[in-house]
């Protein structure tokens, strides 16, 4: 302890007139390293539906029938038919659309129907077809051919009983031909004043229809309003989530995602841009077996071709092949790649030191800019930035926040790619406060430790509550409707709320300041001069701080106090979105030596105006 605080504290007791109790000392006049300008990002992995049924928003479950789905099969699509009526729905590859998405959806009429009936395909969406007060106007859209039928055929967003249709558009007339179709559905305003999953998709042909009929589909796309209106975009509620938590990186796309069950399986990332029609989908790797295969070394050049690719695609000119490829795909710019993973956790495999060079040399030869991260200790080149991954138990955050005190500095960076406390107990597992508190206990190590702690982001970080395959998550949500963990609300929290300069901070914890049990971390946000103190208490009773001093200050300006704080158990769900969630105040003390009464399970972050 210096002079300086030493001094300090004998002020504050001088001042306080009685013993001088617990302390925190924050030492705003000794400024230290900058912090990570980057530190507070996020991941996106598909996992638990964070994609299809999720971030993505489209609402048709199946949409291309993919060929590559295992077991290719009508997961999502049912027939729809008034009473009496006879057909059947199945797949048809005797007529595919063009040659990637070979599977068609073919429906058979079986018997001749009535005027005044009908019959189509419906499909359920991810657990539902969702209809929401700002779900305003839909896109619809499909292709489709006929054999003995040209229409009209109806589409429709209806409840899965048929009794309530909330929207109703027509298609005049289909041909033999393939042709692709776009209707407009505007619900009826009355009808989609609370937010409703129990609904379908459904387009169907009216009688007469002569026995002979077939209607044949592919690519059935249906989209509400999306983020910032985009097409083919992004669910607007979860979307908002991430942007209102302001991250400074993004991590795609995985993970084991990317690595797929099986070589064949993996993300091929060609497949997956421009034309929907011209994507054959991709098979998630969750549920199934991880198996682990690998290629021979002297095979790996198509891969690392593929990465240099996608490379390309990301950051290249317009006037590279890939980089044209992205213009045609309506984003000219390059986006603002820096940072390339090669792999994923490969502490699994023995043979990371024969892979890990063969992408860094051919990644540093063509784009001597970007920097590498590796995702384990390698011998054989260098590792400018490895990725650390945790997901321990409740208790262990909190154990472990000096991890990074000692680590070297002049070693490889560090990325924490993924971590969360895991403490799933009650169904359906999610964060609560206190592991939340305890993840919060952990971001202060990061933050105090970020001039080699570059990036961190939370992991995984959406969940369709009906495909929990991993828990806790950051973000639930079913087909209309989501909710942020508190969890969650930390990493917004840190995130929001950053400095640029890191001050250090000391407690005395002989004085009453449990030191595994209350962390903090303090900086300075330069350009408005703000002082930011995040105190976390892990506690299951409040910490009373006798004394916050801040060092070198005379008196402040006060600013704001921002808790996010709960019970034990506490959590968010959907019918109670905001239990645990964030209160501002005002900071009204001006001193620069107070009193702070931390409550149990808790994170504060002080703004204090110097
Ligand atoms: C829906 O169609 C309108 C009009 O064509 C378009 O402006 C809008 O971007 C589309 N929205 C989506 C999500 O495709
Ligand atoms: C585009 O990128 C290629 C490959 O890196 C380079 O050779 C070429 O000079 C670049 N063109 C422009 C206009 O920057
Ligand atoms: C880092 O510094 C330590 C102590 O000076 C030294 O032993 C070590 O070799 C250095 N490591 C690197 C990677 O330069
Ligand atoms: C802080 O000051 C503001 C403005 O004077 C006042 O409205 C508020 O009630 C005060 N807050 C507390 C916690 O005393």
């Amino acid at each position: 302890m210096g002079f300086l605080k030493v001094s300090l504290l004998f002020l504050v007791a001088a001042v306080l007139g009685q013993s001088q109790g617990s302390v925190l000392n924050v030492q705003t006049d000794q400024p230290g390293h900058e912090i990570s300008p980057i530190l507070w990002g996020i991941f996106f992995e598909e996992i638990n539906h964070a994609g299809d049924g999720g971030l993505y928003a489209e609402l048709i479950k199946n949409r291309a029938l993919s060929p590559k789905r295992h077991g290719m099969n009508l997961d999502g699509y049912a027939v729809v038919k008034s009473e009496g009526v006879d057909g059947r729905i199945y797949l048809s590859t005797d007529h595919p659309l063009n040659s990637v998405l070979t599977t068609s959806l073919r429906l058979n009429v079986d018997n001749a129907v009535a005027a005044g009936q009908r019959i189509g395909v419906s499909n359920t969406g991810y657990w539902g077809i969702p209809t929401r007060p700002d779900y305003t106007v839909y896109n619809a859209s499909f292709y489709a051919k006929a054999v003995g039928f040209t229409g009209p055929l109806t589409v429709q967003i209806e409840s899965k009983d048929g009794s309530i249709v909330y929207a109703t558009a027509q298609v005049p007339q289909i041909t033999e031909e393939f042709q692709r179709y776009e209707v407009t559905l505007t619900p009826t305003p009355a009808l989609i004043q609370n937010p409703s999953i129990d609904n379908i998709f459904t387009i169907t042909a009216n009688g007469p229809l002569s026995a002979d009929t077939s209607i044949f589909f592919n690519v059935i796309s249906l989209f509400p309003p999306t983020f910032k209106n985009r097409p083919n975009g992004l669910r607007t509620d979860l979307a908002q989530k991430l942007a209102d938590a302001k991250p400074s990186f993004f991590r795609f796309p995985g993970g084991n995602f990317l690595e797929g069950n099986t070589i064949e399986e993996r993300f091929i990332w060609e497949e997956t841009i421009g034309d929907i029609a011209q994507r054959p989908g991709h098979m998630g790797c969750w549920g199934l077996l991880h198996r682990w295969d690998s290629i021979a070394p002297e095979e790996m050049q198509p891969y690392i071709d593929s990465a240099l690719n996608e490379i390309e695609y990301i950051i290249g000119n317009t006037s590279t092949t890939w980089g044209a490829r992205r213009a045609a795909d309506g984003h000219p710019e390059p986006f603002p790649l820096t940072y390339v993973e090669i792999g994923n956790e490969d502490f699994v495999s023995d043979d990371y030191d024969i892979r890990y060079p063969q992408f860094y040399d051919a990644i540093r030869a063509r784009y001597p800019n970007l920097q590498i991260i590796a995702t384990d200790y390698v011998n054989t080149r260098p590792v400018p930035i490895r990725d650390d991954h945790f997901y321990p138990g409740y208790g262990w955050f909190p154990n472990n926040h000096r991890l990074y005190d000692e680590a070297p500095r002049n070693g490889s960076k560090i990325f924490v790619g993924e971590y969360a406390t895991i403490d799933n107990i009650n169904w359906p597992p999610q964060a609560n406060t206190a592991s939340a508190a305890d993840d919060a206990a952990f971001m202060t190590g990061m933050e105090r430790n970020s001039d080699i702690v570059i990036m961190a982001c939370y992991a995984p970080l959406f969940a369709h509550l009906n495909d929990l395959v991993w828990m806790p998550d950051g973000i639930y949500f079913d087909a209309a409707q989501s909710f942020a963990t508190p969890a969650w609300w930390v990493q917004h929290l840190f995130s929001v709320i950053r400095g640029d300069t890191y001050i250090p901070t000391d407690s005395d914890a002989n004085e009453g300041l449990p030191a595994e049990k209350i962390f903090h971390v303090a900086s300075r946000k330069t350009d408005t001069n703000t002082l930011i103190l995040k105190i976390v208490n892990t506690n299951t009773e409040d910490i009373m701080i006798d004394a916050v001093t801040l060092g070198g200050i005379g008196s402040t300006q006060g600013g704001t106090m921002t808790v996010l704080t709960g019970g034990r158990w506490d959590e968010n769900d959907l019918q109670e979105p905001f239990r645990v969630s964030p209160k501002t105040q005002t900071f009204n003390v001006t001193s620069n030596s107070f009193s702070y009464n931390a409550p149990a399970f808790s994170l504060t972050i002080l703004e204090i105006q110097l």
